[in-house]
């Protein structure tokens, strides 16, 4: 089963997608288009393009950042308690329902 995931863009549009389970989150946002994700570095939890918001729900179910992913999000103005770097979360079917946001610019 493929997760239904919602996430709502930039400019507020919302849009659902279903990608694979094994491919990170920041994989699944670029090939759907979501361009806003520019993951500079690629997937190498070093350049914090690849921000997202987590809906408090789902949070849990991923583990907690890595002490690498959380000194990036600090670098970020717009860090929320529900701050996560899409490429170092996992798409898996316990994902059906999520809903992230990407944080504004910069
Ligand atoms: S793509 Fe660079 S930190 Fe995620």
């Amino acid at each position: 089963m493929m997760p239904s995931i919602t996430v709502t863009d930039q400019s507020g549009l919302q849009r659902t997608i279903h990608p694979a389970s094994g491919t990170s989150l920041m994989e699944a946002l670029r090939s759907a288009g979501f361009d806003e994700i520019l993951a500079l570095c690629g997937g190498n939890c070093s350049c914090a393009t690849c921000h997202v918001y987590v809906d408090q729900e789902h949070l849990g179910v991923f583990g907690a950042p890595s002490a690498d992913e959380d000194d990036l999000l600090d670098s970020s103005d717009h860090r929320q308690p529900n701050s996560r770097l899409s490429c170092q979360l996992l798409v898996t079917e316990d994902l059906n329902g999520l809903s992230i946001t990407i944080p504004p610019e910069g």
